[in-house]
């Protein structure tokens, strides 16, 4: 059996039978790993790499000769033997090269949104483990087919949503399995965080934010191809980060599942008084671009076992950043915003108390364990947590903590939401992406300090 087959077949069994903390086969040692997209977030993602000895980085692409460079000289920098470059010569497709090089169990995926679902798939065929950015696709179909291109080809698929890794959020986890909140009963979060200054800038490499008002091929980093979704698309784009942490409290897709969503959108003024302000009384082409995306998108889900979800997409307006969550049952809330939490009996009445007594009570193991590795890895070091449990899912070849079936549910809000506001807020059903598996699946991210 070739050492690529042996590790997939594992993960494959693993798949349908076993806990992470019940691996199929003995682990590996270690993971020779691939990159595809080596800009901003794969550069954070890539230092966590090279900072494992359980890891060997052996092949890096870029189409961007600027971002290929900055990430080969990272593994120089850090001592490691040269990874084999792909993509300086501007090929859109050098990725393909890359997932036949010999020996490459798994890649990591960084590359701009609609990239994702193609480059996943055809790493899943080539039998390369996928771990991927957020999100998995564009399109409704495209989630379909990153789901049965998993399905086919047994091939690991995470995708590397870093959120769920974070210390509160971790701890209000264990809350919830331990029922400090009684039953659980209504969540909030989203992504509130003001990317006006990600949006454009002047093209210049060194100064990737809020440098200017150019945002497609002028520009650099995100600003080339984020904000023309802000022009043409109008919906909840980035979903991942809130409803990760509330999805895994309420068990979607592990004994529940979301069965409606609805989502309603703002008027669009941020952006244009942006670039209007940016740049500085001469008409620049940016003012005169009619923004779809609504400044605030607020979606709504419901979930098979009674639960409502509200997740807010807020990325173009003065504010300072929060994802916003909340989670509420019949004894209690925790809301991260004012960093407080109230239950009943325990608090006293009406008034909140502090969150941070119940954070260091509940410290989940995998913090607890790994909190001085984590130090300095990017947002907080959550960062660390999430390639941690890529790599040691992989070598272990265990399920995926955050498989295909939450990459694609959570993914799919975004098209969904979308179709609901186009269609005048219309409340559509949710697919079951797991075809009534969710009945009997079982939860296991992060049941203990393995990974
Ligand atoms: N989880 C997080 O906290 C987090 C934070 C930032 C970004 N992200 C996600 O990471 C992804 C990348 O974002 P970024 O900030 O690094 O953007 P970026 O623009 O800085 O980097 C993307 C890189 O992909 C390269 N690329 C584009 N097409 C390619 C192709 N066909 N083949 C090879 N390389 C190609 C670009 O040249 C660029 O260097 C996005 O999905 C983004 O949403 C996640």
């Amino acid at each position: 059996m070739k050492r690529r087959d042996f590790l997939l077949a594992g993960a494959a069994l693993g798949a349908s039978v076993l806990l992470p903390s019940t691996p199929a086969r003995a682990a590996r040692r270690r993971v020779r790993l691939g990159m595809i997209g080596t800009g901003m977030r794969g550069q954070v993602l890539l230092r966590e790499l090279l900072r494992r000895d359980d890891v060997e980085v052996v092949a890096l692409c870029d189409v961007e000769p600027i971002m290929l460079k900055r990430a080969l000289d990272m593994a120089a920098k850090a001592g490691k033997p040269a990874p084999k470059a792909y993509g300086e010569d501007g090929d859109v497709h050098a990725y393909r090269r890359l997932l036949q090089q010999r020996g490459l169990d798994g890649v990591i995926i960084a590359t701009p949104w609609e990239w994702h679902a193609p480059m996943a798939i055809e790493a899943m065929q080539a039998k390369v483990a996928v771990g991927c950015e957020v999100v998995a696709g564009i399109t409704l179909q495209d989630h379909w087919d990153v789901l049965e291109t998993q399905l086919r080809t047994g091939t690991p698929y995470m995708l590397l949503e870093n959120v769920c890794y974070r210390r509160d959020v971790m701890a209000a986890l264990q809350m919830v399995r331990a029922g400090l909140f009684g039953e659980l009963v209504h969540l909030q979060a989203g992504y509130q965080h003001d990317l006006r200054a990600v949006k454009f800038n002047s093209g210049d490499p060194d100064e990737p934010y809020g440098s200017g008002v150019e945002f497609g091929p002028k520009a650099w980093s995100e600003a080339r191809w984020r904000t023309e979704h802000s022009v043409r698309r109008n919906g909840e784009l980035y979903p991942s980060h809130g409803i990760g942490p509330c999805a895994m409290y309420t068990g979607i897709n592990r004994g529940n599942r979301f069965t409606h969503i609805n989502a309603f959108a703002s008027k669009a003024r941020g952006l244009h008084e942006y670039t209007v302000a940016k740049s500085g009384g001469t008409v620049h082409p940016s003012t005169r671009v009619q923004f779809k995306l609504g400044d605030v998108v607020t979606t709504t889900l419901a979930c098979a076992n009674g639960e409502t979800i509200l997740l807010q997409h807020d990325t173009s307006l003065p504010r300072p950043y929060s994802l916003g969550f909340r989670v509420q049952g019949t004894r209690g809330l925790w809301m991260d915003v004012n960093r407080s939490i109230h239950i009943e009996g325990r608090s006293p009445p009406h008034a909140w108390e502090p969150f941070q007594a119940y954070q260091d009570q509940f410290d989940h193991p995998l913090w607890r364990k790994y909190a001085a590795q984590a130090e300095g890895a990017g947002h907080g070091g959550m960062d660390y947590f999430v390639i941690h449990a890529f790599v040691e899912a992989l070598k272990a070849q265990a399920p995926m903590p955050i498989d295909i079936y939450d990459a694609v549910t959570w993914s799919a809000i975004t098209p969904l939401s979308e179709q609901s506001i186009a269609e005048g807020y219309r409340t559509l059903e949710f697919p079951d992406f797991t075809r009534g598996l969710w009945r009997s699946r079982k939860p296991i991210f992060a049941f203990d300090a393995s990974y």
